[in-house]
């Protein structure tokens, strides 16, 4: 069965962008393939941060994983941090990577250049990233378009790898980039990217009344300056959210009535506040009832880092056993 490994951040609860661009995809994908889904925290420490936080953060984001709908019965869901040989990987790559490749990377120029003293972990972020995926071996990575650089950078680590220890029969596979289907969520500023640290999201679980606060003031086509302005639906953002949220039917609809000002603005998000409250009641609900039992999520991590650790020990056996460590 093809095998697929994704990972995430932990920081803290999901928001209907990191939901749309990545989780969602992963509670779709768990019912093809077998599904390895990692909180990577060991990601999160290459920037400034606080210890108390970053556990609530780890703990927020599983629960909001598990609401979500992804199945630890079905998937294996962990915390990098509780598997070692991710780090133990990682070091071994740190031999092949090349260091130009890690200094061309868009987001470590970007992050490297908000940094006063800058973390050597940020340059070598993506050997880790490498090292989470080939340790499974996996076969497909669900990622946004973001991360296209850093899974070449895994591709050509595999290469590297192979060509060097495993010159006959490759050891790792080249995994390969799914692009998830709503790749980038725009904030309700509709200017950029939905990201926390803009303050432009809207929570997985917030309660609708406060999702609709957040709507109301929320950019849409410039060219609705009166009611009466016709719009063009593909440049709004509110229009975009329909699609992610709303039944083809009632796109078609909202497309209709935005082009020809059937509908004001305010008409148009009213609907969409329905389309998001019949997806997202369900998940909140869950996540009270998982919040309510802490044991579940424990377990449910634990027996995903058993799981994963299983696969992993293999795997660094015979990585070891390939580059002449042991007797
Ligand atoms: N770098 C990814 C991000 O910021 C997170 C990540 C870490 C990841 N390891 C991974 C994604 C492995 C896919 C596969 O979104």
């Amino acid at each position: 069965m093809t095998r697929i490994f994704s990972g995430i951040q932990p920081s803290g609860e999901l928001h209907i962008g990191n939901y749309l661009g990545a989780v969602k995809n992963w509670v779709a994908l768990q019912q093809r393939f077998e599904s390895f889904y990692c909180i990577v925290d060991y990601h999160a420490i290459t920037v400034e941060y606080e210890p108390a936080a970053l556990r609530e953060r780890t703990r927020d984001m599983a629960i909001s994983i598990l609401a979500s709908g992804v199945d630890p019965a079905r998937s294996i869901l962990f915390v990098q941090s509780s598997v070692p040989e991710h780090t133990e990987l990682a070091w071994i790559f740190n031999s092949v990577a090349p260091l130009g490749e890690l200094e061309r990377q868009t987001q470590f120029k970007d992050k490297s250049s908000r940094q006063e003293s800058i973390a050597v972990g940020l340059l070598t972020y993506p050997v880790l990233q490498a090292a989470d995926i080939l340790l499974y071996k996996a076969d497909l990575v669900p990622v946004g378009e973001d991360q296209l650089q850093h899974l070449e950078l895994s591709r050509e680590v595999a290469r590297k790898w192979n060509a060097r220890f495993s010159p006959a029969t490759p050891f790792f596979p080249e995994p390969k980039a799914e692009v998830t289907p709503t790749a980038r969520v725009m904030g309700l500023d509709g200017s950029a990217k939905m990201s926390k640290s803009l303050g432009n999201t809207v929570g997985l679980l917030e309660e609708p009344a406060a999702i609709w606060e957040k709507l109301k003031p929320a950019v849409t086509d410039p060219a609705r300056v009166r009611r009466t302005d016709p719009g063009t639906p593909e440049v709004c953002n509110i229009y975009h959210l329909h699609k992610a949220f709303s039944p083809p039917e009632t796109v078609r609809h909202v497309a209709v009535q935005c082009s020809t000002a059937g509908w004001g603005c305010i008409d148009c998000k009213k609907v969409l506040h329905e389309s998001m409250t019949a997806e997202l009641a369900p998940v909140r609900e869950r996540a009270k009832e998982i919040r309510a039992s802490p044991i579940a999520v424990d377990t449910a991590l634990r027996s995903g880092a058993e799981r994963a650790r299983t696969v992993a020990r293999d795997t660094i056996r015979e990585v070891k056993e390939r580059m002449g460590f042991g007797s």
